[in-house]
């Protein structure tokens, strides 16, 4: 079947697409962007295969030694296009007071002249001489009741190709949608358009940019980006911004967390999930290898970053992971970190700013010791140890702070067999953890659901190399989801609290709220706590005590253990260090509760009454 537009390419859907919507949405975008064709991807290993040969041909990406790492490749973006940007993403809500104080707001009508509908509208005419890519994905296990269809058009191949890694991608889609199925517009364009005849960059993408969410209408419109959550749109703008306002609306939870599964030597399984922002840790939790001394104990992952949470009929809460791939953080990543998240990196892998060896294969920050000798930098640029030497004797990164890797979920060594199961994994524990050099002890047990909602609520943490910016500044990042809530935080903190009073009346046991931090810093600089696979230490005791077997001592904000509550074998830790991670020094809380209470004053409207409460019996407490 050919359908034309009045100004747009032939649309030639495949006879397999039977959604009316769809293609005449697609005759409507393809018009607007005046792209040059359309191409509908099918998901198949040989599209994926030709796809990447076109970006190896095009420049975008460089094929790795076969023998060292199978069917892998390496992008190098702009240096302008390296992480997502929090000041250019949008929430437009009709009205302000539902996209809240802590995103960026436009009126829609405003945004949509900006973007489609003004004369200069940014989309209009923005993927001339390019391809228009037809990209159907499902977040969650296709056809399953939590799943949710997406369909993005992009004008990126390499969005293509890391969509089929990350969300359930292709032909099988049109099926689950049949003729009148739902599904989320996503509209993503790099905004390079290409006059004729004019030559192609290996990264296009446009120094303006916006990502767009109208949670109303469910749609998103991301602009001028090519990088990982600006343009890998099931993500972070669908199963976090947009899911948030679906879960809002139909009484489940979109999250910023891993799940995974842990099972004890007893043979008990348990599943935690876990907020941590970004590159705060998630992928490397949910991949844990417990320590020697922790026989018999295993945590397999359901998910490395995101999770959508419904109430059971049983009153307890189930987590499926949305995603079917990791786009996780290379730097760091190492044998003795994270073995799992290194040998899911053997094949199949698309790397994104890590640097090139002279064998064709990739290294970043932390992967050995001692750098190779000489690379190629993730600027294309020659890099040596004595080249690379700054003035403060640091050498300049080799490869990206933010350099990601793309791979399949089941790549994982340990990915959990429940992981793909419509039904989700019934939660245990909730754990919240930011970046803190200072002040935020090891762990605490939240007293109840209220007291950790307010734990999750006033969590801070330094910035990181994820997002553009500054890095390293402490910020509250409410729950992790500081730059990815969909409608007003202070609505979002009550749906939490409406969500745990509703399965309390029905008689359901709620999962422990934790508050983990795994970056103290000793006066060296250095992090105190050793993490990792000792992270084990913490959960193990959180674990416990939900089975109420482990102690801890009560403070003025919760519950923590002392130092003969945790499993110390295989490990020396004195009692020192152990007092300089968990220790809460008074003038510090001090200062945090001042922290708190500015969230506070930002987040007043609509704030829920109980959070203040506990925020004055802290201070009561602090003060006596
Ligand atoms: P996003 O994908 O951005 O959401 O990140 P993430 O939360 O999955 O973080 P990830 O596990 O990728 O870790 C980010 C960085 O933190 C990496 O460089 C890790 O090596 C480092 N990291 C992870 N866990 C620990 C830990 O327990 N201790 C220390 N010191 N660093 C850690
Ligand atoms: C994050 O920043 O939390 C990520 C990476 O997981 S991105 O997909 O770019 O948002
Ligand atoms: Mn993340």
């Amino acid at each position: 079947m050919t359908q034309t537009t009045a100004t747009g390419p032939a649309i030639n859907a495949p006879a397999y697409v039977k959604n009316q919507k769809l293609i005449a949405w697609v005759g409507e975008i393809a018009a607007l962007v005046e792209a040059a064709n359309v191409y509908w991807c099918d998901g198949s290993q040989e599209e994926y295969d030709r796809l990447c040969a076109q970006l190896v041909a095009a420049g975008t990406f460089r094929k790795l030694d076969q023998a060292k790492r199978p069917n892998s490749y390496l992008a190098w973006s702009d240096p302008s296009d390296v992480a997502r940007v929090e000041d250019r993403t949008f929430i437009c809500s009709a009205k302000k007071e539902d996209a809240g104080p802590t995103n960026n707001w436009m009126e829609p009508g405003e945004m949509r002249a900006l973007l489609q509908t003004g004369d200069k509208a940014l989309f209009k005419g923005a993927m001339k001489g390019r391809t228009l890519y037809v990209v159907p994905f499902s977040m969650g296990p296709l056809g399953s009741p939590i799943a949710h269809i997406g369909v993005e058009l992009s004008d990126s191949p390499y969005v293509a190709v890391n969509m089929r890694i990350m969300t359930r991608m292709g032909k099988a889609v049109y099926d689950v949608l049949g003729a009148d199925g739902e599904f989320v517009p996503c509209v993503h364009t790099v905004g390079a358009p290409l006059q004729a005849g004019q030559k192609d960059v290996a990264w296009p993408c446009n120094p303006t940019k916006y990502i767009v969410h109208y949670p109303e209408t469910r749609e998103i419109w991301s602009y001028g980006s090519g990088y990982g959550g600006n343009a890998l749109l099931g993500k972070k703008c669908f199963a976090l911004r947009i899911a948030s306002t679906m879960g809002r609306d139909q009484g489940w939870l979109a999250e910023h967390m891993l799940v995974l599964g842990v099972q004890n030597p007893e043979g008990k399984k348990f599943h935690v999930a876990a907020a941590f922002p970004s590159a705060c840790g998630k992928t490397n939790f949910a991949m844990l290898i417990p320590p020697a001394g922790f026989e018999g104990w295993k945590v397999t992952t359901i998910g490395d970053d995101i999770a959508w949470i419904k109430p059971g009929k049983d009153g307890r809460l189930y987590a499926i992971n949305p995603e079917a791939g990791y786009f996780g953080v290379a730097p760091g990543t190492n044998e003795k970190t994270n073995p799992n998240c290194l040998h899911s990196l053997d094949r199949d892998v698309i790397f994104t700013n890590v640097a090139l060896t002279d064998d064709g294969d990739v290294w970043w920050e932390g992967l050995t010791d001692t750098p190779p000798a000489h690379l190629v930098d993730w600027q294309g640029k020659d890099w040596t140890p004595e080249s690379a030497k700054q003035a403060d004797g640091k050498l300049k990164p080799a490869a990206h702070p933010n350099a990601r890797f793309t791979v399949a979920a089941i790549n994982n060594p340990v990915l959990d067999s429940e992981w793909d199961n419509p039904a989700g994994v019934a939660i245990d524990a909730f754990i919240f953890g930011g970046r803190r050099s200072t002040t935020v002890p090891l762990v605490t047990e939240a007293r109840n659901w209220v007291e950790g909602v307010y734990m999750a609520a006033t969590m801070g943490s330094e910035t990181t190399a994820a997002a553009a910016g500054q890095q390293g500044i402490v910020r509250r990042d409410p729950f992790a989801m500081l730059p990815f809530m969909g409608y007003n935080m202070s609505d979002y903190f009550q749906h939490w609290l409406g969500l745990g009073k509703k399965l309390e009346a029905q008689g359901a046991k709620l999962p422990g709220i934790y508050c983990v931090n795994w970056f103290r810093k000793g006066a060296d600089g250095k992090f105190v706590w050793p993490g990792y696979g000792d992270n084990m230490r913490v959960l193990k005791w959180i674990l416990e005590r939900a089975e109420g077997k482990a102690q801890g001592t009560e403070h003025i904000f919760g519950t923590s253990p002392r130092y003969e509550d945790l499993t110390w074998t295989g490990l020396n830790f004195s009692q020192d260090q152990f007092k300089n991670v968990t220790s809460i020094d008074h003038a510090a809380w001090t200062q945090e509760l001042k922290l708190h209470a500015e969230l506070f004053q930002q987040l007043a409207y609509h704030l829920p009454a109980e959070l203040t409460e506990v925020k004055s019996t802290i201070e009561q407490k602090l003060a006596a």
